[in-house]
């Protein structure tokens, strides 16, 4: 049971107090009756509350597919860049939401966000075996010894082992990655263990779920359910 007040201001439809003064002006009904009271309890997900006649679509949370662009901070606040938060239009932004997982400043592609705090723990924990795929570009061109180092795990400078890697040459400087971490610049690491430097870096997919490609970078887009369940559909067998 949540207050109605609470649950107008989760939904992004006005501020705490605006959420009070719209009630007391009755303008809010709860399963047909009016309620002047901010304090009303509910059940969101089983009453009915209208607005101004108008029956909200309530979401417990929201989730959403950003295309990153380059430039910008995977966070929620930055005292000198811009945040994939800044991004987010007005119609989905909402108390607490922030990335799910971080790409570096310079890093593109399909980034969730999200205000449900566990799904966020289920996408990025290690032990959960989402594989992150990422398209690299380097300054060298990786073969099947890279390969290799990358299947075995590689080992960075401090002996931090990393978990198994796939790597798939796809000619010339380019390659695609996938990991079930996020140790920062994780990718950029393994990469420079093996003595190449990342040149561009897009993330193409998460667990199940592909970056939309009708996605411009800087925009974003609910999840469907489907999508929502898909990231957690597929888990790649590594050695
Ligand atoms: N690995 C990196 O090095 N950078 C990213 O942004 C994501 C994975």
């Amino acid at each position: 049971m949540e207050r109605l007040d609470k649950i107008l201001v989760s939904q992004n439809i006005c501020s705490r107090k605006e959420a009070g003064k719209l009630i007391r002006q009755k303008l809010v009904k709860v399963d047909g009756e009016v309620i002047t009271k901010p304090d009303f309890k509910l059940d969101p997900e089983t009453c009915v509350v209208e607005l101004r006649g108008q029956a909200l679509d309530f979401k417990k949370h929201i989730y959403l597919m950003m295309n990153k662009p380059s430039g910008v901070v995977s966070a929620t606040e930055d005292n000198l860049d811009e945040t994939v938060i800044d991004l987010i239009p007005d119609e989905y932004k909402r108390p607490g939401i922030f990335p799910a997982g971080r790409l570096d400043k310079d890093t593109v592609g399909l980034l969730i966000i999200t205000d449900d705090g566990d799904f966020a723990h289920r996408l990025m924990s290690p032990k959960k075996k989402i594989y992150k795929k990422y398209y690299a570009e380097l300054d060298k061109n990786p073969d099947e010894n890279t390969v290799k180092a990358f299947e075995n795990g590689i080992v960075f400078r401090d002996n931090t082992k990393c978990l198994p890697a796939k790597l798939e040459l796809l000619g010339g400087c380019r390659a695609y990655v996938e990991i079930c971490e996020g140790r920062f610049h994780q990718v950029k690491k393994m990469f420079a263990a093996c003595e190449m430097t990342v040149k561009y870096l897009k993330r193409v997919k998460i667990g199940g779920l592909e970056l939309d490609s009708n996605l411009n970078e800087g925009e974003c887009r609910e999840l469907s359910k489907d999508e929502q369940t898909v990231i957690f559909s597929q888990q790649i067998a590594q050695k």
